[in-house]
């Protein structure tokens, strides 16, 4: 599949954020703690096939309505506790079924996930931790086997480096452990909060969750609920961008400013000021942007998963701007398809690249590598001469609800193709 752009049509009226992708996937491997679960405001995106299909494969029931954006996941039964290489390799936040697995059936195997195109991406901290509340864990053949004679016993953890994926495992783990565990240097991004309160719904004893330490008191059995997932901040990020570039006027619908704070504020200073609402925001093409310095940080700071989108805007600043990626040094696929349509970008080595701008970016053939570096092409084709065909955007389906269809309505002039 690919999308087919033809560029520079001015955008007007009203995109609505669909639910975040990294909330839903935690989510939706909480529901392994217990019996049945109800969740609402799932993006219907690849990730969340591929998870359901994974749990599927565990024996759970599910349930998608698609149009309402509604799961129900059914776990009374499963018949297995492994999650075979065919799943994670094609996602690796299939890892997030480790912790609720362990837990509440003492045993799981997971395949270990491999490199992915953003860079080295490892579990060791999830294992580590994992290991100090009373797992014993191997990995035989790229498999992780991990096992726990009666529960998992809370302690003091702390992770060495912040992991959004590996606080949710241990959280999950915890939930279920015996006596209380104490997460240190635990990630603060709003999804693990709203995994959080998720968990709290479901009979969890969690404080913390936010905040750098997580403490988190084990209890026997969790209860089934219905829950609401938060808004997509990167979605809502990638369309603060593009309003920013080419918008006569756009209202972006449906978003917790909190949230997106980092990127508001970058956005601020490259002088492209959005109205902000109490869930909205109204945003508008920007005469003259400056250039601005980004580095990646955990949340509260700039988010890797917006760097390669806040790039494309860079490419019309007057000036150099530096990004330099700290959580994902190798994260810059981009670069080279951004370049096919014009842009002035040089790779420095270390995480770093500089934008030299503003340059007129014109139509070309551009490969989609991973999910955010191709939502900075479907970006870049908004603005560019002529016409972009964007291939292989399997990658852009995995965490984007609607792209297509959401842009064609605010006057996008975008097609997806065989
Ligand atoms: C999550 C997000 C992803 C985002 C990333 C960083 C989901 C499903 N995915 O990925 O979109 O880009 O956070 O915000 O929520 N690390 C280790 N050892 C570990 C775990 C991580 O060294 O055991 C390192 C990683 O290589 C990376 C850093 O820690 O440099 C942060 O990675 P992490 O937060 O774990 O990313 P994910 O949870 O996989």
């Amino acid at each position: 599949m690919k999308l087919e752009v033809i560029g520079q049509n001015e955008l007007e009226g009203e995109i609505r954020i669909s639910g975040a992708k990294n909330s839903a996937l935690p989510a939706m491997a909480a529901s392994l703690l217990t019996d049945e679960i109800l969740l609402k405001n799932i993006p219907i995106v690849e990730d969340i096939k591929s998870m359901t299909l994974l749990i599927k494969g565990l024996g759970g029931e599910i349930t998608i309505d698609e149009k309402n954006n509604l799961i129900r996941l059914n776990n009374k039964k499963l018949s297995s506790l492994e999650a075979p290489y065919e799943y994670v390799k094609k996602m690796r936040a299939s890892i997030l079924v480790l912790g609720p697995l362990l837990t509440r059936y003492g045993e799981v195997r997971v395949a270990y996930p491999g490199g992915c195109k953003i860079g080295a991406r490892p579990v060791d901290l999830h294992i580590e931790n994992l290991r100090r509340m009373g797992a014993e864990i191997r990995v035989e053949h790229g498999t992780i086997i991990a096992k726990v004679k009666r529960r998992l016993k809370g302690t003091r953890l702390n992770f060495e480096k912040v992991s959004v994926t590996g606080t949710e495992n241990i959280l999950m783990a915890a939930v279920l452990a015996e006596g209380e565990t104490v997460i240190e240097n635990a990630a603060k991004e709003p999804e693990v909060t709203d995994l959080a309160n998720l968990l709290i719904k479901m009979g969890a004893k969690i404080e913390g969750a936010g905040t750098d330490i997580i403490k988190v008191k084990g209890v026997k059995k969790l209860h089934p609920v219905e829950y609401s997932i938060i808004p997509d901040r990167i979605e809502t990020g990638t369309y603060l961008i593009i309003g920013s570039l080419i918008a006569k006027n756009l209202r972006i619908s449906n978003v917790i400013p909190e949230h997106v704070r980092s990127i508001i504020l970058k956005l601020n200073e490259a002088g492209v000021f959005p109205k902000e609402g109490s869930d909205y925001y109204m945003v508008r093409r920007s005469e003259k942007i400056n250039p601005v310095d980004i580095e990646t940080q955990p949340f509260p700071g700039f988010p890797t998963d917006m760097q390669a989108q806040f790039m494309v805007l860079l490419t019309q600043a007057e000036g150099r701007s530096i990004i330099r990626d700290t959580i994902f040094p190798g994260r810059f696929h981009h670069v080279d398809e951004l370049l096919r349509l014009g842009a002035n970008i040089k790779k420095l080595g270390n995480g770093e690249v500089s934008v030299m701008g503003k340059t007129e970016l014109s139509g070309a053939e551009v490969l989609a590598t991973d999910l955010r570096a191709s939502a900075s092409l479907v970006i870049a084709a908004l603005i560019a001469n002529g016409k972009t065909i964007i291939h292989d955007i399997y990658h852009l389906e995995r965490g984007y609800e609607k792209l297509a269809e959401k842009l064609k309505k605010v006057g996008g002039n975008i097609n997806k193709t065989e």
